[in-house]
């Protein structure tokens, strides 16, 4: 699985990946995280990517030509492939979002920043427009990294036994997710005060370890 993500804060994202799960995958080339520069598709010597909006209004808009010019030079092969925009007026990520994206070859995460983008990068060049929560964040780099991570999981090779094979063999529709503790059985954090770990999970009685995590497990779908 390829991604390509453009920004105009590619270290950001070259820190992230330094230090995580993703690069070891990248390493197995088992995901290829492609980052590109948006400044680097400027067409003028000052690497200008956005321009006053037409209509007037407080601040800049990113432009469209740049953004352009970042996806054609992607969209050579004939894979699999979507092209994801990232907006608060988009529709929200999913689980289930994420699962339809694991099966793809590759994905163009265009992200956004300032003001606005020209909206014309939503309606001719996007193949979805996602938001990720009904909150506006500075740009659109939290966002891609999420829908990366959530996505990148599902792949064979990234987390060890792909969650996408666990769903098949439990026959569930969704994820689950149950609460998990570890050692010590009891803390201290002072006097009087004890956090414990549930006894059924020390009980070493699998039947009943098994329905108590689905008592509190929840489902994602
Ligand atoms: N850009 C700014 N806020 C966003 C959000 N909540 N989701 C996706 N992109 C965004």
């Amino acid at each position: 699985m390829i991604f390509d993500v453009i920004t105009l804060f590619p270290e950001v994202f070259r820190t992230y990946f330094k230090q995580s799960l993703i690069k070891k995958a990248c390493k197995k080339k088992v995901l290829k995280i492609n980052i590109l520069d948006l400044r680097d598709f400027s067409s003028d010597k000052h690497k200008t990517v956005d321009d006053k909006p037409f209509g007037g209004g407080r601040g800049m808009v990113l432009k469209l030509e740049p953004i352009y010019k970042a996806v054609r030079s992607l969209r050579k092969q004939k894979r699999k492939t979507k092209v994801i925009f990232f907006t608060p007026r988009g529709k929200k990520f999913n689980q289930k979002m994420a699962t339809k994206f694991a099966k793809l070859d590759r994905l163009i995460l265009i992200s956004g920043r300032y003001e606005g983008v020209d909206e014309r990068v939503a309606k001719y060049i996007a193949d979805e427009k996602i938001s990720i929560g009904d909150y506006v964040l500075m740009g659109g780099d939290l966002p891609a990294l999420t829908v990366i991570e959530t996505v990148a999981r599902l792949i064979p090779g990234v987390i060890g036994k792909s969650e996408l094979l666990k769903q098949r063999i439990t026959k569930k529709k969704g994820f689950i997710e149950y609460p998990q503790y570890t050692r010590p059985e009891v803390f201290e954090p002072q006097k009087g005060a004890r956090w414990r770990v549930p006894k059924v999970l020390l009980s070493g009685d699998h039947k009943k370890i098994e329905q108590w995590r689905e008592k509190h497990s929840r489902i994602i779908e």
